[in-house]
């Protein structure tokens, strides 16, 4: 589609209250500006961003993710205001779709109607019963006549619900033409991108009021718009879910990064957190379970189990208390309190309540390496870097420091000690 996006996210956002710009607080696991490139990218390949405040960590922190995205720096000194954060811009298509940085819930559905139709400019507005804070829209006939900006409103203009949701599709020719033209002869003194409203009606153009849901359009501007808008993003994201065959219990106490990826039939439990770019297939996570970054295929984890980054799980059972990092297990058992970091586990073996890897020595991380079939006896330490070949017993409470060959039984025990009646001489009773 021939469509060129510039979004608008060079202002200051000094109602979030924080040192990190506004557009790259994260909702559901993205950055707000990351979703509205998303959303840009499934129609246009020209996307322009317009910065001004921390302008450079931002660009750096989109450029991380995503390749073939232009930046401008708005001239805020000397044009303040959304129509200045327009200036000097080239797009490359006949159309130029305005999006903002910081409305993260913007579907493609809503994009794809806004920049619809033949008018000259198709904008977005919202019906609200509370319209303050918005500029007001005026329509005649189905047609918009200006829009008025909140600090200009007289009376009657202030009566108005019908508001700006603040999103554009304008024809890029008139675009150009019009923005040099606006000037900042209003109460805030600044560029309104706004007036290019008003420049189309006075030149008999047409101007399209697009209708839309309150709800995708709201900016988030606060730490409360940021809480409100994850709730929104998450209802969506296990709806989707939900209906393309995961099974959840009590979906309002589960949280599920957008980058999380599901195959076959999953079930989630109440309380559990999924993270990052993790990947289920056929998993059962079973209550207050906490998967991150991690990959869980034919498996069952939990209740509170902890998968980190880069752990791999297949075909194994994961109980409860067990930690597991950057770590392959196929074909393993872990039922209870365990922590296993750094390690490989093959097939058949199974690890016992209370098995450390022993993977940092304070300066380095160090591998473990178990094979298949190996029995790991509970209150095992096995201190890494250390392999242990298949077939292999390793007795409960072994500190286990030396590689083991295949077959062999291992066992690090203080010989034990039982001395008959000392609980009464140690307490000077008598039986
Ligand atoms: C703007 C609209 C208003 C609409 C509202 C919807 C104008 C003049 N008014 O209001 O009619 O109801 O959006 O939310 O456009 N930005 C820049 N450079 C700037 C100023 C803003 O890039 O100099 C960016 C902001 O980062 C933000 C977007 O433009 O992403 C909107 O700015 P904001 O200040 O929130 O909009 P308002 O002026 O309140
Ligand atoms: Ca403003």
């Amino acid at each position: 589609m021939s469509i060129s996006v510039v979004i608008l996210a060079a202002g200051k956002g000094s109602r979030m209250k924080s040192t990190t710009p506004k557009v790259l607080h994260e909702i559901s696991g993205k950055a707000m500006l990351f979703h509205a490139i998303d959303a840009a990218q499934k129609i246009s390949d020209d996307i322009t961003i317009v910065l001004y405040h921390q302008a450079s960590r931002i660009q750096e922190s989109v450029e991380k993710d995503y390749k073939n995205i232009n930046f401008h720096i708005q001239d805020v000194e000397q044009f303040p205001g959304t129509g200045g954060a327009m200036r000097d811009i080239t797009t490359k298509y006949e159309k130029t779709l305005i999006l903002n940085g910081d409305m993260p819930l913007i579907t493609q559905n809503s994009l794809l109607a806004l920049t619809s139709g033949d008018a000259d400019i198709n904008m977005s507005v919202i019906k609200l019963d509370n319209p303050s804070g918005y500029g007001r829209v005026i329509i005649k006939n189905e047609k918009v006549q200006e829009i008025v900006e909140e600090k200009d409103c007289n009376k009657i203009q202030k009566e108005t619900k019908t508001v700006n949701a603040g999103i554009y599709c304008v024809d890029s020719t008139l675009l150009n033409r019009y923005i040099p033209m606006i000037d900042n002869h209003n109460a805030q003194k600044e560029y309104y991108l706004t007036d290019i409203v008003k420049m189309a009606v006075d030149e008999d153009l047409m101007v399209t009021p697009i209708f839309v849901e309150e709800e995708e359009f709201k900016g988030v501007n606060s730490k409360l718009d940021l809480a409100k808008a994850e709730e929104i993003m998450q209802n969506r994201i296990k709806e989707e879910l939900m209906m393309a065959g995961v099974i959840m219990r009590l979906p309002d106490t589960i949280y599920i990064d957008c980058r999380a990826k599901f195959k076959g039939e999953c079930i989630v439990e109440n309380g559990v957190t999924i993270l990052g770019e993790s990947y289920l297939e056929n998993a059962h996570i079973k209550s207050h379970s906490v998967i991150e970054d991690a990959k869980v295929i034919n498996s069952d984890v939990g209740p509170m189990g902890r998968l980190r980054p880069l752990a791999d799980i297949r075909d194994t059972h994961i109980g409860n208390f067990v930690e597991i990092k950057k770590s392959t297990l196929t074909g393993v058992k872990a039922g209870h309190l365990a922590y296993i970091g750094d390690s490989t586990i093959g097939e058949g073996s199974n690890i016992g309540a209370g098995v450390i890897t022993c993977n940092y020595d304070g300066k380095n991380k160090y591998k473990t390496v178990i094979g298949k079939n190996v029995f790991v006896g509970s209150d095992t330490q096995l201190v890494a870097p250390v392999t242990i070949e298949d077939d292999v017993i390793i007795a409960a409470g072994t500190t286990l420091t030396k590689n083991v060959k295949q077959g062999s039984l291992a066992i690090s025990r203080p010989p034990l000690k039982i001395m008959a009646e000392f609980f009464y001489r140690f307490f000077g009773k008598s039986r």
